[in-house]
């Protein structure tokens, strides 16, 4: 157990030294929306430039509100916190209010993230703007 608490601690301290805000860590260590949807909406894919990949899980209601979402990433820790930060900004939300969440929100919501993780932000934003689009346009 300690173990387990010190080696968090180290995580949390290394994560910080990096550049990531505490928001950010606890999204990364959390990964509270990380998983998938059973009878989801929509689900959709995207690889970024660096390679890595998400797909998203959208649940929406018939009033078009989302419900829930999840994220399957195959990334950074940039990429997850930045991803679990979008949900936070979308759940409960409706559609359109969605896909008005940009990068410059996500970054704000982690507080900081390195300089050089600024385009998993983008990659988290772009999944879950291509899920919705998707969704709109019925292309499952
Ligand atoms: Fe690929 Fe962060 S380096 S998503």
């Amino acid at each position: 157990m300690v173990t387990e608490i010190t080696s968090r601690e180290s995580e949390r301290k290394m994560l910080a030294d990096a550049g990531y805000g505490a928001p950010a860590i606890d999204y990364f260590l959390e990964k509270k929306y990380m998983g998938h949807i059973e009878n989801a909406s929509q689900v959709s894919e995207k690889i970024g430039s660096c390679g890595d990949i998400m797909k998203i899980y959208l649940k929406v209601d018939d009033n078009e509100i989302i419900e829930d979402v999840r994220y399957e990433i195959t990334g950074c820790a940039g990429a997850i916190s930045a991803a679990m930060a979008a949900v936070d900004l979308v759940k409960g939300q409706s559609l359109d209010h969605a896909l008005g969440v940009n990068d410059g929100d996500v970054f704000q919501a982690l507080e900081n993230i390195p300089e050089k993780k600024h385009h998993c932000i983008q990659l988290a934003v772009k999944t879950m703007h291509q899920g919705i689009q998707e969704l709109k346009s019925g292309n499952k």
